[in-house]
């Protein structure tokens, strides 16, 4: 127990096997573990879950599936919205979560090791959710609750929420489930949005509903941004994807040569540019983020900031001007000057239901994992079926 490096060290196509269990999902660790089957089986969860939460009876039905269960956060790097979403994630399935956020106050401050932190954590609670700056060590956890199983002890699942600059899998779902929902092209609250998606068409015949053939465009810092690795990985799943990056012209903020080889292996057509204003109009959704300054060392700081000077890697409205109409603005926030506040008008700017999302996402990832989505799929289909016998028997009185 506790030596990990062999395990570590392989590719991590090799590990997949390793979080899984009968086709579901053990520990969530990597994007890769996120085949596109399992990405649609949660994104359906997600939004049936959404559906529920609205009126206080189905609230109440979500509520009461896990009030056995308790869920610890542990989340020793900075974080609102991955906190804050998982949090209302577990209140939604009725689940308690407790929170170490400072390490400080916890026993490691006394010299105890964050693998025996743990295993204490497993306990008193039935998940852990995490966040660390340090880049394996969720999947050091997931490794030895696999050894404590084998042991016949008790072993809880890991959620990676951001593990140092490597990977951010849990992001990466939520902005699947987000750019889904865009590219339906329709809504829910608005009739006359049906016909959207024709009208669309009409002007860009080549538009497609769903995440196949489009141009993603990601902005800012590629190199470090651990949820652009997450999310390329992910929508390198679907066809014929094209991937633009924009970066200031530096090593540590461009496109990593790892991710650049893995993305082609998987069919995408890759390009890279240093100002937005080259790749603005093909771009079918845009991906922003911040440039992680706190990860910038003395040494390099000078350099980096002059190739952010001389990039352009902020959004405008000139720029969103010339926009296609139904292109989504993404950000997992949170932001810098990246984009200016007069955008969050713009109808294309989705980074705010981006984070709403994490919420529903995140509660049916906890549904997957503790095998109650079929329940709830079972409760939705119940609810709809009566919705909308109501509607028709209204229809027929008219
Ligand atoms: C990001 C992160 O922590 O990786 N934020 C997030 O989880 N929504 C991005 C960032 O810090 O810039």
């Amino acid at each position: 127990m506790y030596d990990y490096e062999r395990q570590l060290s392989r590719p991590t196509k090799l590990k997949l096997a390793d979080f899984e269990r009968n086709q579901r999902l053990k520990h969530v660790i990597f994007a890769q573990q996120l085949t596109r089957p399992i990405l649609e089986s949660i994104c359906r969860t997600a939004s049936m879950i959404r559906d529920l939460s609205r009126s206080a009876d189905t609230a109440r039905f979500l509520g009461d599936l896990l009030p056995h269960k308790r869920a610890m956060l542990y989340f020793t790097q900075s974080s609102t919205r991955t906190f804050l979403s998982f949090q209302a994630a577990c209140q939604i399935l009725g689940m308690k979560a407790a929170e170490i956020r400072d390490p400080k106050v916890s026993s490691e401050y006394k010299g105890e090791s964050p693998i025996d932190s743990m295993r204490m954590f497993s306990s008193y609670f039935d998940l852990v959710i995490m966040r660390t700056g340090e880049p394996s060590f969720a999947e050091r956890c997931a490794y030895l609750m696999n050894d404590l199983d084998t042991f016949n002890q008790r072993s809880v699942p890991i959620i990676n929420g951001g593990s140092g600059a490597d990977e951010h899998p849990t992001q990466a779902l939520l902005d699947i489930f987000t750019i889904q929902r865009a590219f339906t092209f329709e809504s829910n609250r608005d009739t006359r949005q049906r016909t959207h998606l024709q009208d669309l068409q009409r002007k860009h015949p080549n538009l497609r509903r769903g995440l196949d053939g489009k141009t993603y465009t990601f902005c800012g810092d590629i190199g470090r941004g651990r949820t652009v690795r997450s999310l390329a990985v992910l929508l390198s799943e679907y066809d014929d994807v094209t991937m633009q990056f924009v970066s200031p012209d530096h090593d540590i903020l461009r496109l990593q040569p790892d991710l650049r080889d893995r993305l082609i292996a998987a069919g995408v057509k890759v390009s890279e540019h240093n100002n937005l204003s080259e790749v603005i109009d093909d771009t079918d959704l845009l991906y922003m983020t911040r440039v992680q300054s706190e990860h910038t060392t003395e040494s390099d700081k000078k350099a980096l900031d002059k190739a952010c000077r001389e990039a352009e890697y902020k959004l405008s409205s000139k720029l969103t001007a010339r926009m296609k109409e139904y292109a989504p603005i993404l950000h997992p926030f949170p932001r810098n000057d990246e984009i200016p506040v007069e955008i969050d008008e713009d109808p294309r700017a989705m980074y705010f239901r981006e984070a709403r999302n994490g919420m529903w996402v995140r509660a049916a990832l906890i549904a997957h994992l503790f095998d109650i989505d079929g329940v709830i799929r079972l409760k939705h289909d119940e609810v709809m079926s009566e919705y909308h016998g109501y509607n028709e028997a209204v229809l027929g009185n008219r």
